[in-house]
């Protein structure tokens, strides 16, 4: 079977099975369809999550609750009926999380349309002690975008704008607010492409992806958004205006305070505007998904990608068989190489700028791959429809997670040989617990999968359920994070801490770690009032 392969991949037909098949329409990229959420398979109403973890959280009584002369003075600073949203319904949106975990109960949503209002509702939420979450597109992974109790939703959908692009040096300026995908597309345009890609870009804002330090699908190629923002504009927990957005490449006086705010998940400031350097678009794009038997021959796989396709390298994704079993139930289409036929499979981009050089090196790479037996079986997208359809078998994982009902999400870096060990270790767990089993229809009541960046050594451990409940909670944490802090490894990865993570930081940290961000935020916020009940 193999050989019978191996002999087309000369003729770039490569692998038998680039057919029709792979052609399922994809979800997320190019579109804003994210707004779907895990609500069109659950009908279930989303509990409070003060209620949920009432032993966790208790209402901070130093904050004041809202009254109709706040709402009054909001109005003065916005001076538009949309800005301020009081609706119960037109908040809902605002109040729950993507997962479908986390419910606040906030009462008024402001949409500012410039820092400066934002600077005056800020300086007032302080003086008045009423608590603010920052929020974005909302497709945050850790209960960290939405309030707890009532705290006020500052949403930042409003100031969307480019301010200015520089087709010389690469360097986009824009709001905060502006949906990754639309900061995307404006860059094709000029020829450039934005240094992060996510599965949720039709939805995230610059703004939440640099607040979540958030990773994505090719930092192995172009970096975290440490090194790419050149500057940002933020305002602090008292109104006052922090702007660097003057955006030089190379800057050494003093601290580089734009890096506090990257990764800080809303505890520190809002982000109102985001300088970002954005590479060349790549010209040449190629896309492989691969069929792999072990998770050892993964590794051999991406050490071999990373020494021979090196510079045009751009992606390295793994995904083991039941979360492609999944996705095939989610897209409702046939796997385009079998889901559950091997265990592992991988989806290999390179990007690069001369496409004999590419496709050479990549056919050369799959072709002494399965000579040495780490590939088993594969496809290279023919077209573009190909390359967005195979992206898709990875992209849809996080949705395709939900079908059942929830998903509890774990986001951890680990040390590449023990990577995979975590889904098995959760899967032991759970089993030892009598909580997996199959339905009538045959499928797994309570399932652990595993996919992720493998490239960034960054697992997504994912625990596919029927309804969030105590009793699994409780088997899963804090069993997933000690397991993780015994290999040395990183309870975040990308998605942060938020709500979820709250009492977690200690497995990753360490008290004078903890101690000195302690101080940071009790200096530039000293009320507490920036994103409250989360990790800080
Ligand atoms: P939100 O969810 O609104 O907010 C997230 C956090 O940032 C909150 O704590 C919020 O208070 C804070 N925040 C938001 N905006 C601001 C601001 N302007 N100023 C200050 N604080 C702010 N993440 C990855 O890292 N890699 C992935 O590959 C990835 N893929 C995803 C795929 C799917 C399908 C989904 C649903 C999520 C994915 N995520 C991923 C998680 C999420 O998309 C990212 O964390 C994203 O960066 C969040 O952006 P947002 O605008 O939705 O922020
Ligand atoms: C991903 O890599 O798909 C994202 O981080 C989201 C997720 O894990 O659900
Ligand atoms: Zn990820």
């Amino acid at each position: 079977m193999i050989g019978a392969r191996r002999s087309l991949l000369c003729a770039r037909g490569i692998f038998a099975g680039v057919s029709a098949r792979t052609q399922v329409p994809r979800l997320f990229k190019n579109s804003s369809k994210l707004n779907i959420r895990v609500s069109a398979y659950s009908t279930k109403t989303v509990p409070l999550t003060a209620d949920t973890y009432s032993d966790k959280v208790k209402r901070d009584d130093r904050f004041k609750q809202l009254e109709d002369s706040d709402i009054e003075f909001f109005h003065s600073v916005l001076q538009d009926p949309h800005g301020v949203i009081t609706g119960e319904e037109d908040i809902e949106f605002y109040n729950e999380d993507w997962m479908r975990k986390y419910k606040g109960q906030s009462k008024l949503v402001l949409r500012p349309k410039t820092t400066e209002q934002i600077s005056q509702i800020v300086k007032y939420c302080n003086e008045q002690k009423l608590a603010v979450v920052p929020q974005g597109g909302n497709t945050g992974l850790v209960g960290g975008s939405i309030p707890v109790f009532d705290e006020i939703i500052i949403s930042l959908a409003g100031m969307n704008k480019i301010r200015s692009f520089d087709s010389v040096s690469g360097i986009l300026k824009c709001d905060a607010g502006l949906i990754l995908e639309n900061a995307d597309n404006a860059l094709s345009e000029e020829g450039y492409i934005f240094p992060l890609d996510l599965g949720a870009k039709g939805s995230c804002h610059v703004g939440g992806n640099v607040a979540t330090n958030a990773g994505g699908l090719r930092l192995l190629k172009y970096g975290s958004l440490h090194g790419s923002v050149l500057g940002l504009e933020a305002v602090l927990p008292d109104g006052t205006i922090y702007n660097s957005m003057n955006s030089l490449r190379k800057d050494n006086t003093g601290y580089d305070l734009k890096q506090l705010f990257i990764g800080s998940e809303g505890t520190l400031g809002l982000i109102t505007g985001v300088s970002i350097l954005c590479p060349s678009r790549p010209q040449v794009v190629n896309i492989a998904f691969l069929a792999v038997s072990s998770y050892e021959a993964v590794q051999k796989v991406f050490v071999g990608a990373r020494r021979e396709l090196s510079e045009i390298l751009s992606a390295f994704e793994f995904m083991d068989d039941k979360s492609q079993l999944l996705t095939a139930r989610h897209l409702n289409a046939d796997h385009p190489i079998e889901s559950g036929e091997y265990p592992f499979y991988v989806l290999i981009e390179t990007s690069g700028s001369n496409k004999e050089h590419d496709d050479e090196k990549l056919e050369g790479f799959l072709e002494r791959a399965m000579e040495d037996g780490l590939v088993d079986d594969g496809i290279i997208a023919q077209d573009e429809t190909q390359l967005q359809s195979l992206w898709s078998w990875r992209e849809s994982i996080p949705e395709a997670s939900t079908i059942g009902g929830g998903v509890y999400k774990y986001d951890v870096s680990l040390p590449l040989s023990d990577l995979y060990g975590l889904v098995d270790a959760a899967s032991a767990k759970l089993k030892e617990a009598n909580l997996v089993g199959i339905d009538d229809d045959s499928k797994p009541v309570v399932e652990a999968i595993g996919y992720g960046h493998i490239g960034d050594g960054n697992l997504h451990l994912n625990v596919a359920v029927r309804e969030y409940s105590k009793e699994i909670e409780s088997v899963l944490e804090p069993f997933v994070y000690e397991w993780i802090q015994s290999k040395n490894g990183s309870i975040s990865a990308e998605h942060g801490l938020g709500f979820q993570k709250k009492n977690y930081i200690g497995y990753s940290k360490n008290d004078i770690e903890i101690r000195l961000m302690k101080d940071l935020k009790k200096h530039y916020d000293p009320n507490g009032i920036m994103n409250p009940y989360k990790y800080i």
